[in-house]
């Protein structure tokens, strides 16, 4: 079996990841970096980022503004610490993606172009037409190509952890493309593995977001964080779950009811008088207080509301919004230049995640994780559309220098006993590839865990229907171990790598399960009917989970408050 070392491994190629890689190649030229992903990675999830990355540009905005959106909007679950030094670090980062390339859209007179997304004062979002992740993702690339010291590992599924003593000192990585595994060793570990929207059905996820990374570090011992708060994004285009950006509202289009009406201006739905741009958990909601008031319409796809862009004009939709164009032309019929989107609220990204501390680094020595495998927390209950690609770009940067810090200090592991748990991995895998005796079907546990955690977690959730989540997720877990597999070949075997989410997705999907039951409150994403109001005075802290072999064992941690006093979230 083939051994590596290196002094950084990064686990995972999105924005997150490759902005990591640049920064370790950048600081430390003869530092070797390795870049591990299941995917190449270009077809990270990143790629499919649509509206913009939230930074301040204008002369109407400062970092108070910015860092106080960001409070507000996560109901004050994130920790002011980080999300100060987030806002800080922001314009220096999307400078310097534009110096590698990202072709931000422009205003006439040449400045960067910002424009407005849901819970911010003022227009903060840079933007590159509706195609952010697209050209993000091609400068990160291209820019991580200058360095010869970033090698990649495309099309490695990473299925272990390796500790030693309590330390984090590699991977054991499937080679997807031969069936083989490897030992990949490094001085410090990053998770940048995304999120695992694909837990739910309906969502803007990519197949690939099946939170392996924070499924990674939860079995290995490192608690995941805040794993109750899962963010719907309002306009999510019904059958596919595609995302219609939230550029749409930003630059003038309107929710509209079965009658016609702007309801987030006719009635009191708590966004005020930010209407269209009002946060993503509100609006959320509101579309599905419509739905369930009768105001809804309905489609093959079940209930909906419309997104009117007809008034903004074809010029404008073509230039600012051209994807979304696109997708509407091909994948529903419609042409919103003339006719109103079908749209309702979808899963889109996950709040919790890894816990880390304010320089990424995880409660194991030698261990980091960024970008939404991470929980920072800079988002708390709720995050800000825009805000998530501009973290990637902050903390990826900052695990990676803190990482290569923890390197130097760092000694090498034994490596054959490191090896050895590489070879133990391998078996546990070889005996799942092409496994005939087991009684399970993987289209089946996921059609019942999308199920349970659709009706469980939803955008509004409730105590009896998040307590059977709790158990049927606990059930999939235990059923998880006797998957039947047909396939045996070693070459691109994607039942095996299908198997191996599954579990990673049932593991994170009991942790959301367990501490969603757990919090007797509403915050932000989590709407429950039962307790209707937030509790200050009994649940500002962090959902911290456990692994245990019984279940997830939750705990707290403070939430770092500063100079924004939690209060009351109007609009
Ligand atoms: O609507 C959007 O373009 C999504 C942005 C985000 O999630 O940050």
């Amino acid at each position: 079996m083939d051994v590596s070392r290196h002094d950084i491994v990064i686990v995972g190629g999105g924005a997150a990841g490759l902005r990591a890689a640049i920064e370790a190649a950048e600081n430390a030229p003869t530092a070797s970096i390795a870049l591990v992903s299941k995917v190449y990675p270009m077809r990270s999830h990143t790629v499919s980022a649509e509206g913009g990355a939230a930074a301040i540009a204008r002369d109407d905005d400062n970092l108070e503004l910015h860092g106080y959106d960001t409070v507000k909007g996560s109901d004050f679950l994130a920790d002011q610490d980080c999300i100060q030094y987030f806002v800080k670090e922001a314009p220096k980062e999307l400078a310097l993606l534009e110096n590698w390339g990202c072709p931000f859209s422009r205003n006439e007179d040449g400045s960067v172009a910002t424009r407005a997304f849901g819970g911010m004062t003022t227009k903060r979002t840079w933007y590159a037409t509706d195609k952010i992740g697209f050209h993000m993702l091609h400068a990160l690339f291209q820019h991580s190509m200058r360095f010869e010291n970033i090698v990649r590992y495309d099309e490695y599924f990473v299925s272990k952890l390796l500790v030693e003593d309590g330390h984090c000192r590699g991977v054991a990585a499937l080679d997807i493309r031969t069936g083989e595994y490897t030992t990949i060793l490094g001085r410090a570990i990053i998770l940048t593995t995304g999120g695992g929207g694909k837990i739910f059905p309906f969502t803007t996820n990519g197949t690939i977001k099946t939170g392996d990374g924070m499924a990674l570090a939860y079995r290995a011992g490192v608690p995941l964080k805040d794993m109750e708060f899962v963010q719907y994004h309002p306009t999510g285009l019904p059958g596919t779950g595609i995302l219609i950006t939230e550029a749409t509202r930003g630059e003038g289009g309107y929710l509209r009811n079965s009658e016609g009406e702007r309801f987030l201006v006719e009635y009191d739905y708590g966004v005020g008088a930010k209407a269209e741009l009002g946060p993503r958990d509100m609006i959320s909601r509101a579309i599905v207080q419509e739905i369930e008031a009768g105001r809804g319409l309905s489609g093959p796809y079940g209930d909906y509301v419309h997104l009117d862009l007809t008034h903004i004009g074809e010029d404008k939709i073509n230039s600012r919004l051209p994807f979304v164009r696109e997708l509407a032309k091909t994948y529903i019929g419609v042409d919103p230049v003339t006719q109103p989107i079908p749209i309702r609220p979808v899963v889109h990204y996950m709040m919790g995640g890894v816990d880390t501390d304010i320089d990424g680094a995880t409660q194991m020595p030698g261990l980091y994780a960024a970008g939404e495998t991470a929980c920072v927390s800079i988002n708390g209950a709720n995050r800000l559309g825009s805000n998530s690609l501009t973290e990637c770009l902050v903390f990826g940067a900052a695990a990676a220098r803190h990482a290569m810090d923890f390197a130097k200090g760092s000694s090498e592991g034994n490596e054959s006993a490191l090896r050895a748990q590489v070879e133990e991995e391998a078996g546990r895998v070889e005996n799942l590839r092409g496994r005939k005796k087991g009684g399970e079907k993987i289209s089946e546990i996921r059609r019942e865990l999308n199920h349970t955690m659709e009706t469980g977690f939803g955008v509004y959730r409730q105590q009896d229907t998040m307590q059977a989540g709790v158990i049927e997720t606990a059930q999939l877990r235990g059923r998880v171990a006797d998957l039947r597999l047909e396939d045996e070949s070693k070459v691109f075997n994607t039942e095996l790598i299908t198997a191996l989410e599954l579990a990673n997705m049932v593991e994170v999907a009991e942790v959301i399960a367990v501490s969603a039951a757990h919090r007797k409150e509403s915050r932000g994403a989590h709407t429950c009917r039962d307790f209707t109001t937030r509790d200050d005075q009994n649940f500002l802290y962090h959902t911290m989970a456990f692994h245990d072999p019984a279940g997830p064992r939750l705990g707290k941690k403070d939430v770092v408050l500063g100079k924004w006093e939690p209060e009351e979230r109007k609009y």
